[in-house]
């Protein structure tokens, strides 16, 4: 009996809430890699109290398997035909859909499947939940959410606040690299990573970190260290050998992300998290998509913050990322046109 209890109470505490609110999330992708142990953990989410999974394959399977979970909260699983049926009533929709990279392959050579299968994603959210806040996943997520912004833009409901590229993966990776070289509990080690989610465009500002200070002493170890950080995606692609990326770990960044919001979303104050979002940060370098620092509310995104102070080696970085980052960002703009 114990033991039962003890159970029921981990996964749980895994989420912060304090008072429940009532919050329909859909998962689009459901079937997939991430959605199946996503949609487990946004269950677990006392936040959420129903759940609306759809796939174009096994959707209605992954509902009535989740739905068995003894926890509160409804799970409804929608077929390739019922997208509208599933987006009904959605606050928040998530979207892990579409494929994943093999050893070899960039995040951009997804692009010619996912581009499609987002835009169109996006078409239907737009149409059935136009309220709704996006938090994309599919990759490339540089160009994918800059996709997304541009099927709402043409439709007349795009709201920048409520659009969010899910970069909190990188976030997750930096903590526990540097907690694993640093001797620290990831739990207090925070690292804020800007940029976006593709290699060089992915910026760890360790400097900004107190307990990073003896790693970024040593020139080597730091450099090893970004470097890790920048290709944590290619360390698990080559280790699942052709069997996709990573989907455990995303599925807990995405739901730590979900989390996130909806604790803002009922007005819990203070919540500040990286994020991919249309930004002003570098819209003058012609940059109109940047993560960082992001302070989340009632609506969305409440605030965007800056990069703070950087060191010489972060502006060399940032300096890095920002074509690269306008390549990817003009290449989804260019495809939703
Ligand atoms: P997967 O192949 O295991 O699952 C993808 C799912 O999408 C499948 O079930 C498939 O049926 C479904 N799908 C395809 N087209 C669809 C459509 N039109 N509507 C609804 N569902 C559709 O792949 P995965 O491992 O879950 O990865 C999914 C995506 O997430 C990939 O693009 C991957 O690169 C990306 N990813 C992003 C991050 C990140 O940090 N943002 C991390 C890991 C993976
Ligand atoms: C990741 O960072 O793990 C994902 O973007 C998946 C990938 O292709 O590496």
């Amino acid at each position: 009996m114990l033991a039962r209890t003890a159970l029921r109470a981990i996964p749980r505490r895994a989420f912060s809430t304090s008072a429940p609110r009532q919050t329909k999330v859909a998962v689009l992708g459901a079937g997939g890699g991430i959605g199946q142990p996503l949609s487990l953990l946004l269950k677990m989410d006392p936040l959420v109290s129903s759940l609306s999974l759809y796939d174009i394959r096994g959707a209605p399977g992954v509902a009535a398997d989740i739905s068995h979970v003894d926890v509160a909260g409804e799970v409804n699983g929608y077929p390739a035909d019922k997208l509208e049926d599933a987006l009904k009533g959605v606050e928040v929709v998530v979207i892990p859909a579409g494929v994943p990279r093999k050893p070899g392959m960039t995040r951009d050579d997804l692009f010619n499947t996912n581009a499609s299968i987002v835009r169109d994603l996006a078409a239907a959210v737009s149409k059935t939940a136009p309220k709704a806040h996006i938090l994309v996943i599919s990759n490339p997520v540089n160009s994918t959410v800059p996709i997304v912004a541009s099927v709402l833009e043409k439709a007349g409901t795009f709201d920048p606040a409520r659009l969010f590229g899910v970069t909190t993966l990188d976030v997750v990776r930096a903590s526990r690299f540097l907690s694993s070289l640093a001797g620290t509990d990831p739990k207090d080690t925070h690292v804020t990573v800007v940029g976006g989610h593709s290699g060089v465009t992915i910026v760890p500002l360790l400097s900004q970190t107190p307990q990073a200070k003896s790693v970024i002493a040593n020139k080597e170890t730091y450099e090893k260290l970004v470097n890790r950080i920048q290709y944590g995606g290619d360390e698990v692609v080559k280790a699942k050998d052709g069997a996709g990326s990573a989907t455990l770990s995303m599925a807990f960044a995405a739901a730590k992300f979900t989390n996130s919001l909806l604790r803002a979303l009922k007005g819990e104050k203070g919540i500040v998290v990286p994020s991919f979002v249309k930004s002003p940060l570098f819209e003058k370098e012609g940059v109109e998509f940047f993560s960082s620092n992001i302070e989340l509310g009632p609506n969305g995104v409440a605030k965007i913050h800056g990069l703070g102070e950087l060191s010489a080696e972060e502006q060399e970085l940032v300096k890095a990322a920002l074509p690269e980052l306008q390549k990817n960002i003009e290449k989804g703009v260019k495809f939703a046109a």
